[in-house]
């Protein structure tokens, strides 16, 4: 089997959630498989060794499992991006889009500097809403968007697309197609 063929049978499928004709893609089992985990790891930063990068950015809530890991790989501050009303110091926020209505994240004021290197990371990319409206906030705070990386990447839903529009390089692990 291959690495990422094993990587792809640790995460969990729940037919039917949260709601019927979903097929959730859940992480956990990934996250507690140890071999998993550091594979997972281990193939997110390879291609960012060397690149300088100043801080990951980790999207809530799976966003900061990884985030802390990949920031500590590559020798990065991590910043967290939070729904509304999480974060206890001043926040710049964004409305974002989401298969069914619109939230809002944000992310303290002072998290990024004017041209700091972000990687971007979360567990999952599916349409692409929450990566976009994460990429828009640090860049209206001045970081320049070295690339974006998840685990998973639903292609049918259009995300990678949606981001590499915005001019991101897109980075995933496994494939999912159809639902
Ligand atoms: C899931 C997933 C991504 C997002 C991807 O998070 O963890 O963050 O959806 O969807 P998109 O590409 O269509 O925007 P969710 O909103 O379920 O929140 P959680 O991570 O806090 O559980
Ligand atoms: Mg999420």
């Amino acid at each position: 089997m291959s690495s990422n063929t094993k990587l792809a049978a640790s995460i969990r499928a729940i037919a039917d959630y949260p709601k019927p004709g979903i097929v959730f893609r859940d992480i956990t089992t990934l996250l507690g498989d140890a071999a998993a985990f550091r594979e997972a790891v281990d193939q997110l930063v390879a291609p960012y060794q060397g690149l300088g990068v100043d801080k990951i950015a980790g999207i809530e809530a799976r966003g900061f499992i990884l985030g802390g890991a990949l920031a500590h790989q590559l020798s990065a501050g991590f910043v967290p991006i939070r729904k509304k009303g999480k974060l206890p110091h001043a926040t710049v926020r964004i409305a974002y889009s989401l298969e069914y209505g619109v939230d809002e994240m944000e992310m303290h004021v002072d998290a990024v500097k004017p041209g700091e290197k972000v990687i971007l990371t979360d567990d999952l990319i599916a349409t692409g809403g929450t990566a976009e409206g994460a990429v828009k906030l640090l860049r209206q705070q001045g970081a320049e968007i070295v690339s974006a990386c998840f685990v998973i990447d639903l292609p049918d839903l259009g995300g990678r697309a949606k981001l590499e529009a915005l001019g991101v390089e897109v980075r995933t692990l496994v494939e999912f197609s159809g639902h």
